[in-house]
């Protein structure tokens, strides 16, 4: 069964309580319980990771050659600084859809600039946590076509 690695970055921890009102009031673990069910239904595998850190983040990409098939990646805030980010992707060759809950593009002008983007096979921006959905949908389509 194709494994799916989904990984959250900086402050995503404290979704559904951090600035609901761009974020909402779901939590990290709602997420995650939400993409373990969509997970079963499409048949993917899937596992979570989350860090404020971007060296953490940068070895969970590199631990995921060979280890999963697919990335799902918010990158939060680093998503606009990390060439580093950008570097891990380019470098593992695996297939990463970017998700953020919000739509990054409405906001901020220094939201609207995306190291992932570049690297990524698509962007799903603003539909919340259905986001992650979104993109599980989209992998399992690209993983299970024969
Ligand atoms: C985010 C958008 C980023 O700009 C922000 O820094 C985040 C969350 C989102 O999911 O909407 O931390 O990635």
């Amino acid at each position: 069964m194709p494994s799916v690695l989904i990984i959250n970055g900086p402050n995503l921890n404290l979704l559904g309580t951090r600035q609901p009102e761009v974020y909402g009031s779901t939590t990290l673990a709602d997420v995650e319980s939400m993409c373990r069910e969509a997970a079963e239904r499409l048949g993917l595998d899937v596992a979570f990771v989350q860090s404020n850190h971007e060296g953490a983040l940068i070895d969970a990409i590199h631990a995921a050659k060979g280890s999963h098939d697919a990335i799902v990646l918010n990158a939060g805030a680093y998503t606009h600084t990390s060439v580093a980010l950008m570097d891990a992707i380019a470098s593992v060759e695996l297939p990463v859809v970017e998700v953020h809950l919000s739509n990054i593009h409405a906001r901020e002008s220094f939201r609207h600039q995306s190291y992932i983007a570049p690297v990524a096979i698509g962007q799903i921006s603003g539909f919340g946590p259905k986001g992650y959905l979104m993109a599980l949908d989209a992998l399992a389509e690209r993983l299970l076509k024969t």
